[in-house]
């Protein structure tokens, strides 16, 4: 007896097999001749596996034929050979197990097709259905993607806090960390006294780990960060999370365009990957989601990312003749709107624009001679817009001071930072991929809160 998951069991190979399989029914269908079918799932893949129970089973009568759909059972048979369409093998039953029931009744996910909003109030049971369990396994493949690509070229990953005491993104949008009493904190010339809080300081979650992944390539050469970021910016749209997913690399003696080189290339390989190593899951998404799901990751991997300036970028949206919500003009940070337009209408392809206005970015990014614009990249893709957001990072201690001061920030309190641009200063570079991103443009998907287990919005933390 070898223990099968259902996606070993499905393959041709397995026929002859004497197995035990642990899972819970999808459906149960009783035909006249005397025995069932039962359809097992044990989430190892989409498909199901077909498990036959004859009328000879001891609890034949007793148990399996109230059979409900979501209870649990431990299958042991052999695997043969199917004469129905879409399966290789079938399973018939030596024996079957009831472990769990469950009450259909009361039961919330039945056979019928449920609305994601639905699913999203059933965060616990979600997992179980198809849409989301091909989510779940795509969300695996992407980061071991990630992982399998940063680690055969020699990055290290490294792992910045989660409690931080510095916004990265200077956008001021960080949840706080504190055991103060809300009720009654202690003050100091009517202001909150942060010196009496847990970390002696006013202390947020992180939005980025970038500023100590910089610390980390200033002297290990090329690292990456993966883990989850925070902002509590009140965004309720289909493509933010106050929690969400990123992955950034950061490297040491990298330009703008060997930042934009490996974007690309990272991008494709992680859609490589999944058309690979998902094929199942990504037939689903395109019959089921998004029917250009599959035929657009397979266009990318085969062509070269468009990439224009933001100022081309903006010429471009005002010659459009274009309507938009948002009227453009340089200076002025595009929309996903624009971005949209730019990457589904015009080029119909990634299209990574770069040099931005000065004042719209953050004040790490390196200046350009031009005065106005610095080394800023963001990749855009169909669907999502702005999946990926870059820089060269500013390396000359006078500029970058003087672009702290420009956008308030007091430079004592990044004196570390600016350490490393006083000993062995390297121009370097990097970028940030949002996971959920990421996963919602693979799988079509066109609510983001339907690519991440448990989605944290305004208003909502649920489980
Ligand atoms: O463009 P962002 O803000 O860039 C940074 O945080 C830089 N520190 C990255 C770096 O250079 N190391 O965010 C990067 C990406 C975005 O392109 C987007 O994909 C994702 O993170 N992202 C979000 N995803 C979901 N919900 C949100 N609220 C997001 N904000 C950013
Ligand atoms: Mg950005």
């Amino acid at each position: 007896m070898e223990m099968l998951s259902v996606v070993q069991a499905r393959q041709a190979e397995a026929v002859g097999h004497k197995v035990e399989l642990r899972g819970w029914v999808r459906t149960r269908r009783d035909s006249k001749g005397g025995f069932s079918f039962v359809e097992l799932n044990d989430g190892s893949c989409l498909g199901n596996i077909q498990v036959i129970a004859e009328k000879n089973l001891p609890n034949y009568e007793s148990e399996i034929l109230h059979l409900s759909v979501g209870s649990s059972v431990i299958v042991r048979g052999e695997v043969r050979a199917s004469p129905a369409k879409g399966q290789a093998t079938e399973v018939l039953a030596e024996t079957i197990t009831l472990v769990g029931t469950a009450d259909p009744e009361n039961y919330p996910l039945q056979k019928k097709q449920h609305t994601f909003e639905f699913l999203r109030t059933i965060a616990h049971l979600r997992p179980r259905s198809n849409t989301f369990g091909a989510v779940t396994r795509v969300r695996n493949c992407i980061c071991r993607s990630i992982h399998n690509f940063f680690q055969e070229r020699g990055f290290f990953w490294v792992h910045p806090p989660i409690i931080t005491a510095s916004d990265c993104e200077g956008a001021g949008q960080m949840f706080r960390v504190s055991t103060l009493d809300p009720a009654k904190p202690p003050l100091k010339e009517g202001q909150i006294d942060y010196s009496q809080d847990f970390f002696a300081r006013p202390t947020f979650l992180t939005v980025s780990g970038q500023l100590e992944a910089e610390i980390f390539a200033c002297s290990l050469g090329k690292v990456y960060t993966f883990g989850p970021t925070f902002r509590a910016e009140n965004s309720n749209t289909s493509r933010h999370l106050a929690e969400f997913w990123m992955v950034e690399p950061e490297m040491a003696f990298f330009d703008l365009n060997d930042n934009m080189d490996l974007a690309e290339a990272f991008l494709k390989r992680v859609f490589g990957d999944v058309l690979t190593q998902c094929d199942e899951d990504m037939r689903f998404f395109e019959q089921r989601i998004e029917p250009s799901a599959r035929t657009t990751l397979e266009g990318i991997v085969n062509s070269e990312f468009r990439r224009l300036s933001y100022t081309e970028a903006v010429d471009l949206l005002i010659k459009s003749g274009q309507k938009f919500e948002f009227p453009v003009a340089w200076g002025t940070d595009l929309q996903s709107e624009h971005e949209r337009y730019i990457t589904e209408q015009v080029f119909k392809c990634p299209v990574i624009l770069y040099d931005y206005p000065r004042q719209i970015k953050a004040f790490y990014m390196r200046v350009n001679d031009d005065d106005r614009t610095v080394r800023a990249m963001d990749v855009l893709v169909p669907r999502v817009g702005e999946i990926i957001g870059g820089s060269q990072r500013e390396e000359r201690l006078d500029v970058l001071e003087a672009r702290m001061r420009e956008m308030h920030l007091d430079p004592t309190a990044y004196w570390w930072y600016l350490d490393l641009r006083r000993f062995g200063t390297v121009p370097h570079a990097g970028f940030g991929l949002g996971l959920e991103r990421t996963v919602q443009f693979v799988t079509g998907m066109a609510n983001i809160r339907d690519v991440i287990p448990f989605p944290r919005t305004p208003g909502i933390a649920d489980f």
